[in-house]
């Protein structure tokens, strides 16, 4: 699996503490079955000030510190980044990183306030030859009534990429259904840990491809967490990549009787 979504740079934003913690995370990604982690820290005004030049020059350093350790994961570089000025600018500038330096970038909404112009801040980004991948917009505290506008945002062409743990339960049922509603809804690209930690928010992402693929089938939980997240680094025109699939029919929510007679299914087959 890749994992083009994780806060695992030691002490760079509110992800790894220190390094021992990162390579903890490092170990326990790589026995979940990831084999390319992309170190994507926040790029938030005023809180985060991290640079494009900063994030490559840790991810080098910590290159190293898993090849002393003998840690075989491989890492590539990114950024959360929220809304700031001159976003656009900054991704043609290289102010700003996007995935492993490709079209693609992830752009964290706000969490508790509405972007009134979100439809233009795609457009634009679009327009401009980038992709934008919005970062878990199912942990948004408003985004029961915004649900719409993402639904749009992916119509568009941004990409939607869920948390793993949002499908665990980990950010509480509201979130989880949320998360569960834009799988069922056929407009989410990919899964990843947005793992900052060892404890509550670990680099993992096996057990929510599981997750997913009782919603979506095990094609597209493959789709998820390998191949859109491979066609990201290779940098593939979205045209090229394979689309999400609509409308899952017949899904029923995590609870009711009938997902839980196909989870009693599932394991007893897998
Ligand atoms: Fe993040």
């Amino acid at each position: 699996m890749i994992d083009l979504h994780c806060h695992m740079l030691p002490g760079i934003d509110d992800g790894a503490r220190d390094l021992p913690t990162a390579l903890k995370m490092a170990e326990l990604a790589v026995a979940d079955g990831i084999t390319l982690t992309a170190c994507t820290p926040h790029i938030y005004p005023g809180l985060f000030e991290n640079t494009h030049t900063g994030i490559r020059q840790a991810v080098e350093a910590f290159r190293r510190e898993l090849a002393a350790a003998d840690i075989p994961l491989e890492l590539t570089y990114g950024a959360d980044i929220q809304v700031v000025p001159e976003l656009v600018s900054g991704l043609q500038n290289k102010v700003l990183p996007t995935l492993h330096g490709s079209r693609y970038f992830l752009f964290e909404p706000p969490h508790h306030v509405s972007l009134p112009r979100l439809g233009d801040l795609i457009h634009n980004t679009l327009l401009s030859g980038y992709v934008p991948v919005i970062t878990h917009p199912e942990r948004l505290s408003y985004i029961e009534s915004d649900y719409p506008r993402f639904l749009a945002a992916a119509e568009q062409g941004a990409w939607i990429q869920l948390t793993g743990g949002s499908l665990l339960g980990r950010f509480g049922r509201r979130v989880q259904q949320v998360a569960e509603r834009f799988l069922r809804d056929g407009v989410t690209h990919l899964l990843a840990s947005d793992g900052h930690n060892l404890s509550n928010r670990t680099p993992e992402l096996a057990e929510a491809r599981a997750a997913a693929a009782a919603i979506v089938g095990e094609d597209e939980a493959r789709r998820l967490v390998q191949e859109r997240p491979a066609a990201v680094i290779a940098n593939l025109n979205p045209a090229a990549v394979a689309p999400v699939p609509a409308h899952q029919p017949g899904w029923q929510p995590a609870g009711s009787s009938a997902s839980a007679r196909r989870g009693w299914f599932s394991r007893l087959f897998s």
